[in-house]
């Protein structure tokens, strides 16, 4: 008989079992580099062995009262044998001691065995992601900026209020930070003084933006020409994942963008 799966932390020597089964995911990022997994992520990485086996991975960030749980893999060989369930308890045990209230993660809306899971262990779906591939050379297609609109870099004494405004969970933008690379930028509208008229953690090297928000998506060229002075020469597109608002994603597709994937955002209690 099998013994209880054993749920431990990753070790520099896991990285070839990450990326066999970070292949999984199915999505088009580019595996990791080992130098940036045992840097960034290692440390935020669990490993479950099933007799000596590795059989699944969890990679999350702990972040102030919740936990995001970035991915989730079981091994093909040995899905369906409740080794899923068991990391999903295993990490939720984890981030409950650790002082979180509530998880967060997010699935690809077609993956429904996935959905299927975390609804059982009590997350709902909050609102649909699309991630859109956007062509710089469509900028001009956009109209332009109200003058009353300017970015910035945003200035961190302001996290707390930002993330009010956003919705993000507490110490997501010191999280975003700790993060080579990342940079923060914000909209101000002279007309509404410290509404946050836009906001953006737009990553060069990947290159895309996530969270990418609008007040008003009348004003988005200004957030993506903000994010242009920072593009890497030869970039042709940016990715933006568009939470919710169905009137942004019109008028980047409008304007040229590509549907390239829906995500659903899922929340829940952590069970204590
Ligand atoms: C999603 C995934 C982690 C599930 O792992 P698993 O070990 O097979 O899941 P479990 O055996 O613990 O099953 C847990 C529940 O998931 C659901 N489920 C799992 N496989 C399923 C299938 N093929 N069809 C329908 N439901 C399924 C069921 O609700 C199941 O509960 P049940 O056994 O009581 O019916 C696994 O399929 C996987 O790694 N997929 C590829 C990577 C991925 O999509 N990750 C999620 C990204 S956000």
């Amino acid at each position: 008989m099998s013994a209880e799966p054993e749920y431990r932390r990753a070790r520099t020597d896991d990285y070839a079992h990450f990326v066999r089964l970070f292949r999984e995911l199915g999505v088009d990022d580019p595996v990791p580099e080992s130098e940036l997994w045992i840097r960034e992520m290692a440390g935020s990485t669990r490993f479950l062995e099933s007799d000596g086996r590795v059989v699944a991975y969890v990679h999350f960030e702990l972040l102030r009262t919740a936990g995001y749980v970035r991915h989730v893999v079981v091994d093909p060989l040995a899905r369906r044998r409740g080794f899923g369930r068991a990391i999903l308890r295993a990490v939720e045990r984890e981030l409950a001691a650790a002082g979180c209230v509530e998880w967060r993660l997010n699935v690809l809306s077609s993956n429904t065995v996935a959905i299927e899971l975390y609804e059982s262990l009590g997350l709902c779906a909050v609102h649909p992601t699309w991630i859109l591939r956007f062509p710089w050379s469509s900028l001009e297609r956009l109209e332009r900026a109200s003058p009353q609109v300017s970015s910035r870099r945003h200035d961190p004494a302001e996290d707390a209020a930002v993330e009010r405004a956003l919705s993000l969970a507490e110490g997501q933008l010191a999280s975003f930070r700790q993060r080579s690379g990342q940079l923060l930028l914000r909209l101000d509208d002279a007309r509404r003084p410290g509404v946050v008229a836009g906001f953006a953690r737009f990553d060069p090297s990947y290159p895309g933006a996530f969270p990418f928000r609008l007040r008003d998506a009348g004003e988005v060229r200004a957030l993506l020409e903000a994010m242009r002075a920072h593009a890497r020469p030869g970039q042709s597109w940016v990715g933006l994942a568009v939470e919710q608002d169905e009137e942004l994603a019109r008028t980047l597709r409008a304007a040229g963008a590509e549907l390239k994937l829906e995500i659903t955002h899922m929340q829940g209690p952590l069970a204590r």
